[in-house]
Formats: structure tokens, C-alpha cells, sequence
């Protein structure tokens, strides 16, 4: 019998960690566990070199009659630190209080291992299921995928041929509410240096003579946002779309309370762009976030100079049809407009994804040539969530980012159906990120029962 939370557990052993070189050995054990998982099940496995990690690629075969779904996972984590901060061993799982605690446990591996589970029973209870199931689990998810895309072109004629594509990477508000997520934001991000002086200098000698780098660079971030937190570099809000009204009574359903999320992210005063509430800011607009700045002295006391550099980085969640390319190129060339003179200013692009949005069956602008095994797997997914969870399914878009599933749409011409299996307490990306196990338990029922409707 397939157990899913030792196997889970066995997995969150191997620090996976894949922006870090020096985690190298957690990735390759992470990518071996995932193949050789594969094979127990019986599957064909395929590990596939790229420049950096490898892709699994596990397959059951069948009549070509048979419906395929495409189930994605990733199987690298965030880096673990702060470290000091966790109360146990990022890579030693511990259960507590109906969790897993360990990095990676809600973001992928837990909820990843709800599907693979799933087949793995599903195998078990009928060795002649009549679906083929493909995994595809990368492990650069959280560098961005630069792999994963020269991948797809390139086995394009091969995995174009599946049905759909079946994932959990998306949150859900509660464990009594799951969400079936219908929108991802893009992102592009970009590395923002400043360069005064050729090296620091004596703020006594020189200080007001020179156009300080820190001085400028707070003064270019300060300029990119109004007082009413929208972005004013030029063209940026172009492609963003209309909410349709279904999506506004959706999110209504949630019933999430503006005071209760204040609290929740600990700050004295939410700031979303006016007219929208917090909910609606970060699932239908898009943002521009300085994610760290730096530069001059940071030790302790004082040290009087002129610094030579300061730096900071910038990413931008998009939504509807704008272009990741297209909105890199306006931020760059606004902060580059407003470097004053005297500062050399250095951008280095990093990776970009685009938006993704499903409209799911029986919506106003449902697509009238959706697939039918699509409509039909939408379907099952709000049935299987209403067996399981209190509360019925609710279909919305999301914050967060998965670039690889527009790039699936684009090059495959799949759509997604996302289950959203981690909540707002997992603390992803952030220490003591733990997966609750009742709903790893119940995610795995619904994801046999949605495959289950499938094979038909
Ligand atoms: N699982 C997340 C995406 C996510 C986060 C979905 C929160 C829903 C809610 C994913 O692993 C992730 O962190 N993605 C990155 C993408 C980036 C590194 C390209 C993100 O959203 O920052
Ligand atoms: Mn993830």
C-alpha cells in the first residue's frame, strides 16, 4: 500500500534548494527519490539533463483512445533561511499538531504528492485504469524554469498530445474552503545598480559635491509609485483586463475581511490602489515591488561617506494581456529616464513569465470550444472538492506565480487545472513552512476522484 506521508516525508529529507550551487547533492537525492517513486509505481521514467536541474519525466502508457492528463509538480524549494528562525531542522520533517513541518512541505512536495498518491492508488485499486498519465516535475520552478520552455518545444509534438494539465501549486483560504485557481500573475524581475563616485568617499571632503548613489537611487524608487500606489512608469497598466462579474462574486464568497488581513500580515494600514480592496489588488492588478535595497555602510555605528554604489531589486506581478517583455523594457526605461545626471545606472533583466487565465465551464465568457475532457475534469474538481471540504469550490485567480503554466498554454495549447492545496498559515518561502495533513489527505481523494472521472 502506497503511503503518502512517509513517502513525503522521505522527500522532504533532500534540501532541494535550487538558486544555491551549494545544495547541489539535496537536488540530485530530491530527483532520484521522484524517479525512483516513479518506477515503484511502475511507470517509465525519463530523467532528462538541462543545464541545471533535471526534469523527470514519468509516463503510463495506454491506448491512445484513452484521455491523458499531464500532472506538474516541482520538486526544488526556497533556500531555508533565515535558519535561526525555524523550531526544528528545515530538512528533518516533524509532525505537529495535524502538520509537516519542513521546507518545501506545502511548496511543492506536499501538495505534489496529493496527485502522485492519487495514481498510485488509483493503480493499485485497477491495474487497468483506462488513462495515461504523464508527470513532468522540474526542478526550477523557483529560478524561474529557464529549462523547462526549451523542454516543452523541444518533445512539443510528444506532450501536445495530452488532454490537460492537472497541478497543485496554489493556495486555498482555509481547510475548510479549497479554491480552484483559474489565473496566475506574470512576473518579470529585474537588478538595479547605481554607480556615483569610482569608491566610497569622505562625506566631509566631498560630501555635497557629489550626486550620492543611495540619494538617487531612493529617489528614482521613491518616483515609480504615486501616493495612491499606482505605478507611474508610462504604458505599464496597458493589457490589463476587465473583471468579470463572475469573478467579482466569487471572491465575494470568500468573505474575506479587510480588518482580519490587516492583522494577518501585521501592518497598521493596508495600502491598495484606491477603489480596490486587498483581496482584489493583489488577484487582478498588477504591482511593481522593490524586493530588497542596499548600499553604502550596513555594520554597526557610523561610517561618514559618500558610498560608490547602491543596488536594489524589482519584480512585477502582471495580469490580463500585458507582455512581461514589454513592461520590463517601460520599467527599465523609466528608471533609466529619471537617473540624474552624474549616476551611472546598470539593469540587468532576470527571468519573466506571463499571466495566465482559464475561464472555467458554465462562466458568461466560458470559451464555447473549451476541450470537453477540460470542462469535464472543472467539473469533477468542484464535485470531489464538495464531497470533501465544507464548503463548495470556489473558482478565482491568484497572486502568486507559476510562468511555466502560460508557457504550457502557448507552446502545448493545454489549459491547467489548479488545485489549491497549501493555505495562508503554511508560511511558504518563509520559516516553519509546514503542509496540514487532513487536507494532503483529502486532496488526495479529490484528485482520484477527478482522475477517476476522466478515465471515464
Ligand atoms: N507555488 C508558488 C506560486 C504561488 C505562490 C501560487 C503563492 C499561489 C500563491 C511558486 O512556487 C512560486 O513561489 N513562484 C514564484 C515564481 C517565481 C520565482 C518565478 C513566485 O510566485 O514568486
Ligand atoms: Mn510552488
Amino acid at each position: 500500500m502506497f503511503d503518502p506521508i512517509k513517502k513525503l516525508k522521505e522527500h522532504l529529507r533532500f534540501a532541494s534548494v535550487s538558486t544555491d550551487s551549494q545544495f547541489k547533492e539535496g537536488m540530485a537525492a530530491s530527483q532520484k527519490f521522484l524517479a525512483g517513486l516513479f518506477s515503484e509505481m511502475g511507470l517509465s521514467v525519463e530523467v532528462v539533463d538541462t543545464d541545471m536541474h533535471p526534469i523527470v519525466l514519468a509516463k503510463r502508457e495506454g491506448d491512445l483512445n484513452w484521455p491523458h492528463i499531464l500532472i506538474y509538480g516541482h520538486y526544488d524549494v526556497q533556500p531555508a533561511d533565515p535558519i535561526e528562525l525555524w523550531n526544528s531542522d528545515p530538512f528533518e520533517p516533524v509532525e505537529r499538531d495535524g502538520r509537516i513541518y519542513a521546507r518545501g512541505a506545502a511548496d511543492n512536495k506536499g501538495p505534489q504528492m496529493a496527485h502522485i498518491a492519487a495514481v498510485a492508488e488509483l493503480l493499485e485499486e485497477n491495474p487497468n485504469l483506462p488513462l495515461r498519465i504523464s508527470f513532468l516535475f522540474e526542478g526550477e520552478e523557483e529560478i524561474g524554469s529557464p529549462s523547462l520552455l526549451p523542454f516543452l518545444e523541444s518533445r512539443k509534438g510528444e506532450l501536445s498530445q495530452a488532454d490537460l494539465v492537472l497541478l497543485s501549486d496554489t493556495l486555498s483560504p482555509s481547510a475548510d474552503q479549497l479554491v480552484v485557481t483559474v489565473g496566475l500573475r506574470g512576473i518579470v524581475v529585474m537588478d538595479v545598480e547605481f554607480t556615483g563616485p569610482n569608491s566610497d568617499l569622505h562625506s566631509g571632503l566631498h560630501g555635497g559635491a557629489v550626486y550620492n548613489p543611495v540619494q538617487a537611487l531612493c529617489e528614482v524608487c521613491a518616483s515609480l509609485h504615486d501616493s495612491d500606489n499606482r505605478v507611474t512608469v508610462p504604458g505599464f497598466y496597458d493589457g490589463v483586463t476587465e473583471v468579470e462579474e463572475w469573478e467579482r462574486e466569487e471572491l465575494a464568497q470568500l468573505g474575506s475581511d479587510e480588518e482580519d488581513y490587516r492583522k494577518f500580515v501585521g501592518v497598521k494600514a493596508l495600502h491598495s490602489l484606491s477603489g480596490y480592496t486587498a483581496q482584489e489588488s493583489v488577484r487582478y492588478l498588477p504591482t511593481l515591488e522593490f524586493n530588497g535595497i542596499g548600499g553604502g555602510y550596513q555594520g554597526g555605528g557610523s561610517k561618514t561617506i559618500v558610498p560608490s554604489k547602491a543596488m536594489t531589486k524589482i519584480s512585477c506581478r502582471l495580469v490580463g494581456n500585458q507582455d512581461p517583455k514589454k513592461v520590463g523594457d517601460l520599467v527599465r526605461q523609466a528608471i533609466l529616464d529619471r537617473t540624474p545626471e552624474g549616476i551611472l545606472a546598470k539593469i540587468d533583466m532576470g527571468h519573466q513569465g506571463a499571466p495566465y487565465l482559464v475561464v472555467p465551464p458554465g462562466k458568461p465568457n466560458s470559451p464555447d470550444n473549451a476541450p470537453v475532457l477540460l470542462t469535464k475534469a472543472f467539473e469533477a474538481a468542484k464535485v470531489a472538492i464538495s464531497e470533501e471540504f465544507p464548503n463548495s469550490a470556489l473558482f478565482l485567480r491568484e497572486g502568486g506565480s507559476i510562468p511555466i503554466i502560460a508557457d504550457i498554454k502557448t507552446t502545448l495549447g493545454l489549459d491547467s487545472v489548479m488545485i489549491g492545496l497549501f493555505l495562508p498559515e503554511d508560511n511558504l518561502h518563509a520559516p516553519n513552512e509546514s503542509m496540514n495533513i487532513d487536507v494532503l489527505k483529502k486532496g488526495i481523494r479529490v484528485s482520484k476522484s477527478i482522475l477517476r472521472s476522466l478515465a471515464g
